[in-house]
């Protein structure tokens, strides 16, 4: 098929775009490199440096690549930014959707793949969570996830757009090629690896006060590599499917002080840690249920513990000290 794929010079997208082309499929990048980096797109991919916020631009790529797919990475995608800066959030996020689903279904595409989020389900009824829990975003990132959720729904009814709509918890791990590289940094593991590699004193643990074990938030930590292949999957599904939504987790919830317990393991680096304040929007526990993908499509994460996926991404950081950019 032929896959443009959005946000695919990023920590996700770029590997998506590498399980794509191994895959067979035929592969356009589009990406306006803000937090992207040129040198993570597979080098066998078309690569287009488009901001979707210029729609004649968005229109002008799917005029020359044509493709017949779409995956939908790019986007603004922190809980806690979000909670300081909610219309860059509910604006960009919602608005560069519109203009890409706008436009596909203007040139025919067929079927999109949106990059959906645990963030839709704040304070769940039922842990693990499933597909069945009733939506309530934590912050105005969910809730702009979920505003792209809806405008596919009407996509769907009106146009005929075929969607999947993935709903991550936390991506983690790095592949022996493409790796986690933010700026700023906020995400828990590359922090923490950073303190092992003696590039930060320290990791601060937001908050030790919540309603868990050990009192810190209980996250479930995926490998990128397993979203990858949940993709793939749902690509081809939908040729018979019309439309999909789906968590991805691998079951487990690990706390953040489980967490840098963990970097201490495979590294073998004492990592000092200390307790700070609560970060506005975080949930105390978000672990999924991931049963309908394995049943439905037979998806089988690779990495199910989080002593190999901390290990992919100790591999990546010590092999690129500074990320893309050296
Ligand atoms: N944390 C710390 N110290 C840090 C960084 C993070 O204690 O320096 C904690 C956070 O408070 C949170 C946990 O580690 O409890 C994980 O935080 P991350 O920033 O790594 O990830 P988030 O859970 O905030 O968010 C990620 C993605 C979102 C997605 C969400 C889904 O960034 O886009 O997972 O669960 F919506």
């Amino acid at each position: 098929m032929k896959v443009l794929v959005t946000g695919g010079a990023g920590y996700i997208g770029s590997v998506a775009v590498d399980a794509l082309v191994a895959s067979g499929h035929e592969v356009g990048v589009l990406d306006n490199l803000y937090m992207g980096h040129r040198s993570a797109v597979n080098p066998q991919a078309s690569f287009f440096e488009v901001d979707l916020a210029e729609r004649s631009a968005v229109d002008e790529v799917m005029g020359s690549f044509c493709p017949d797919s779409i995956m939908h990475f790019a986007s603004n995608t922190l809980v806690c930014e979000s909670v300081r800066e909610p219309f860059k959030y509910l604006g960009d996020n919602i608005n560069n959707a519109i203009n890409l689903i706008d436009s596909a279904i203007g040139h025919g595409v067929e079927r999109f793949i949106l990059s959906s989020t645990a963030n839709l389900f704040d304070e769940p009824e039922t842990v693990p969570i499933s597909e069945t829990e009733r939506i309530v975003p934590g912050s105005p990132y969910g809730e702009s996830k979920y505003f792209v959720e809806r405008i596919l729904h009407w996509a769907h009814r009106t146009k005929g757009l075929r969607y999947a709509a993935l709903r991550y918890f936390n991506a983690a791990g790095c592949t022996p090629v493409k790796g986690e590289d933010h700026d700023p940094e906020t995400h828990l593991i590359p922090l923490v690896i950073q303190v092992a590699l003696g590039q930060r004193e320290n990791i601060k643990i937001f908050g030790d006060d919540y309603p868990t074990p050990d009192g810190t938030c209980i996250r479930d930590y995926i490998h990128v590599e397993d979203l990858a292949q949940a993709h793939i999957l749902a690509l081809d599904a939908l040729r018979e499917r019309e439309v999909l939504h789906y968590n991805l987790g691998n079951g487990n919830g690990f706390s953040v002080k489980e967490v840098v317990e963990t970097v201490r393991a495979v590294t073998g680096h004492k990592i000092s840690a200390e307790i700070a304040a609560r970060r506005s929007g975080d949930p105390a526990t978000l672990i999924a249920d991931s049963r309908l993908i394995r049943e439905e499509l037979g998806w089988k994460p690779k990495f199910t513990d989080l002593n190999s996926i901390v290990q992919s991404a100790w591999d990546w950081h010590q092999a690129h000290p500074h990320g893309y950019g050296y």
